[in-house]
């Protein structure tokens, strides 16, 4: 997998990208990534990349030659078919477990960050093949939400989890949320492992954990708990 990513501020990707598990993949070469700053492709003197609203109106807009020529650039360094092109956006579809691996089935993604009031359309229709919010609230920019999707999709490329961190047993693999887990000691502030996690009997394990999933799903995401009862009768 590699990524590119369009974007104002690069360096906010160093440290995300560059330490832990993210870090940990991209030195064992099982991803590549470059952020690359959209200023370096203006033609304007004073490296603007941005102006007025037509029609008027606070805040300015993202012009359109800065990204086409710093997505040209991407396209002759890349050595890939074919590439998604993502623009981090709050009204964009909502980031979910199922667009994550999607996306991880890719050879390469491209992300365009948008900062101010936003993007000129032209580049938009132009060069973006899916639009991507992390959530029903605004941000100062698409770098925070760039790196979620980054971190989700890159956990689920073959490798880049250690072989205890399994991506497989988690919350949203199978619909529900996960369940409740302990560790040593057995008992601490009182409180002591539930029972049955202790008994070595895995299938009453299985059944414990499904049934707290359900428990956690109901409370916490009563959305899911009904479209896993539906979906199941169907
Ligand atoms: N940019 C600003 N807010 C955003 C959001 N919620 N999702 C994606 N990109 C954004």
């Amino acid at each position: 997998m590699n990524y590119y990513i369009m974007t104002l501020f690069p360096e906010m990707f160093d440290t995300i990208m560059g330490g832990s598990i993210i870090g940990r993949a991209s030195e064992k070469g099982l991803l590549g990534w470059e952020a690359i700053n959209i200023r370096d492709y203006t033609l304007e003197k004073h490296g603007k990349v941005d102006d007025y609203p037509y029609g008027g109106g606070a805040g300015m807009v993202m012009q359109v030659e800065p990204i086409h020529r710093c997505f040209e650039a991407i396209k002759e360094k890349s050595t890939a078919k074919k590439r998604r092109v993502i623009y981090m956006t709050p009204w964009g579809h909502t980031f979910d477990q199922k667009m994550a691996r999607d996306f991880a089935a890719e050879e390469e993604l491209v992300f365009l960050c948008g900062h101010y009031e936003g993007v000129d359309e032209r580049i938009l229709e132009e060069i973006v093949t899916d639009y991507v919010s992390v959530g029903d609230y605004v941000l100062t920019g698409g770098e925070l939400p760039a790196m979620t999707v980054i971190d989700a999709v890159s956990r689920l490329i073959p490798g880049v989890l250690g072989n205890g961190d399994s991506a497989v047993n988690e919350s949203f693999s199978d619909g529900l949320l996960e369940h409740p887990q302990y560790s040593r000691p057995e008992t601490i502030l009182g409180k002591s492992v539930p029972p049955i996690l202790l008994s070595g009997d895995h299938k009453k394990v299985d059944e414990w954990r499904h049934e707290k999933s359900l428990e956690r799903t109901k409370m916490f995401r009563p959305d899911l708990y009904e479209k896993y009862f539906t979906e199941k009768k169907e």
